[in-house]
């Protein structure tokens, strides 16, 4: 009999559903045995005390963006590093379309971009200029090649879509076969609740909550919802801040719709007060929608408990505290013209592991598919990606469960200068990351190389497909009557 590549042993192996003290056999980088006496293998891993989990699955990652008002400090090469670092294998970045230019080219482009990944990933499409030609003729053929879902942005000048744009978009990824992400805020009343705290000299870092309160977020939702549901099209609403924004999600769900929601750690531990700190520090929590109260922090975790909320990505948005960054429009800029978006890659597992399961907020296989579970199957990568099982990538993260660290930029492996949770005391935290059965992060620091990263082309898979439900007995994506 072969030997095994590897075996990792005596651990509690976890998934979704299950937690169970057995072994992990692997061979050329899948999972290929699970049990115990697996046998003689070219590398025996102890695990014994510690969680062996599938490797995380980031689902919303930005890395390598054209600047958008500042530069992003995270390519492919230290983005990937980071996600490593963190117990993440497979990362969902985007391929960002800039105003006039070919959706086609832009995901070529990315490709070249993410030659330099360290882990597995998989493309979102951000369509910025949703033209008949992208729409028509270039959207296909990139669905077709495995690109099964879109991001679209409702607030951010330069890069939203209005309505009409977005119905448009949601029929194309109907009739393609694509998950429609969102980022949902109403710009106008974003932008007019700006224009009146600049003018009464409101302008601190800690105005920026004031200018996106949660009805700002709530419609937007609402109003996504309300066009998915009439074009009958599966969507997940990005980065929900709060309980308000929850609702919708789950009053949708009661209806039936293909609606997910998705949240993020600095939505479950940092809060509007972060924005507060002295020295232009608040700059550091700037992001949208804004993290919010400890009351909304306690419904997100309610909301995750009853499966309403099904993914908990980073939103890794890097950017440096300095003038290619955080500060581009000066020490002291007004908080309209500082950067949104934060680092986030690594500490997505020790700080989700820390609230959620350290103490006591929900167990750890709901943990597993809040971070690579439920995003493999939402984003069709399951179940090569998302579990342990015969026949998956052997994509493994090695977690003690007691192990305490003290967050620091340090620890977080990437390009950036500072992490919002910088001091942040974990209970939890990898201490081993696998992809494909090779080693990548040892426990302190980063061994897998850059390049060794696979795309991941994505089938359509059935949970995206649309229900069949329309408003009338119409179906006015295509056009055809139903009874
Ligand atoms: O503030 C944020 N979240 N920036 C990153 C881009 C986005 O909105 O997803
Ligand atoms: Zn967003
Ligand atoms: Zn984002």
């Amino acid at each position: 009999m072969r030997a095994l590549d590897l075996v990792i042993r005596g651990g509690t192996v976890v998934t979704g559903t299950d937690a169970v003290l057995t072994d992990v056999g692997v061979s050329d980088g899948l999972v290929t045995a699970i049990g115990r006496d697996l046998g003689p293998a070219e590398e025996t891993v102890d695990a014994t005390g510690m969680l062996v989990m599938p490797g995380g699955v980031d689902s919303h990652v930005h890395l390598d963006q054209p600047p958008v008002g500042a530069e992003m400090c995270d390519g492919f090469d230290t983005g990937t590093a980071s996600a490593a670092a963190g117990g993440t294998t497979t990362v969902v970045a985007f391929a960002w379309q800039t105003k006039g230019s070919s959706l086609l080219a832009t995901v070529a482009d990315y490709h070249q971009r993410a030659n330099q990944a360290r882990v597995d990933y998989a493309f979102h499409m951000t369509i910025t200029d949703p033209t008949p030609t992208v729409l028509k003729e270039e959207l296909p053929l990139l669905v077709a090649e495995g690109n099964r879902s879109i991001k679209i942005f409702l607030t951010y000048d330069g890069v939203r879509v209005d309505d009409a744009q977005a119905i448009r978009i949601l029929a194309e990824a109907r009739r393609n076969g694509a998950l429609v992400c969102v980022h949902a805020e109403h710009h106008d009343l974003l932008a007019w609740l700006t224009e009146q705290l600049v003018a009464a000299g409101l302008t601190a870092p800690k105005y920026h909550p004031w200018a996106k309160p949660m009805v700002v977020e709530r419609e937007a939702v609402h109003r996504i919802i309300a066009l998915a549901e009439a074009l009958d099209v599966p969507i997940q609403v990005f980065h929900v801040s709060g309980a308000e924004s929850a609702e919708e999600i789950a009053r949708a769900q009661a209806r039936g719709l293909k609606v997910w929601g998705e949240t993020c750690p600095q939505y479950l531990v940092l809060t509007a007060e972060d924005l507060d700190r002295p020295d232009f520090e608040g700059a550091k929590f700037v992001f949208g929608p804004p993290a919010r109260t400890k009351a909304d922090q306690e419904a997100l975790w309610r909301y995750m408990r009853r499966g309403v909320i099904e993914v908990v990505s980073s939103d890794h948005s890097p950017t440096r505290f300095d003038a290619t960054g955080k500060k581009i429009a000066g020490e002291n800029a007004p908080f309209h013209k500082i950067p949104n978006g934060i680092p986030g890659l690594a500490a997505r597992l020790p700080v989700l592991f820390t609230e959620g399961v350290s103490k006591g907020r929900i167990d750890v296989q709901t943990f597993v598919r809040l971070v690579s579970t439920n995003p493999a199957r939402l984003f069709g990568l399951h179940p090569r990606k998302g579990t342990i099982a015969v026949g998956s990538d052997a994509d493994v993260v090695i977690f003690d469960p007691h192990k305490s660290v003290t967050l620091t930029n340090a620890a977080m492996h990437h390009g950036g200068d500072f992490t919002p949770y910088e001091g942040y005391r974990t209970q939890g935290y990898p201490v081993a990351t696998y992809l494909r059965g090779k080693l990548v992060f040892d426990g302190q620091e980063v061994v897998g190389p850059a390049g060794q990263g696979r795309y991941l082309a994505r089938d359509l898979y059935p949970m995206i497909e649309p229900l069949g439900r329309f408003t009338s007995p119409f179906n006015p994506v295509d056009r055809i009557l139903t009874r």
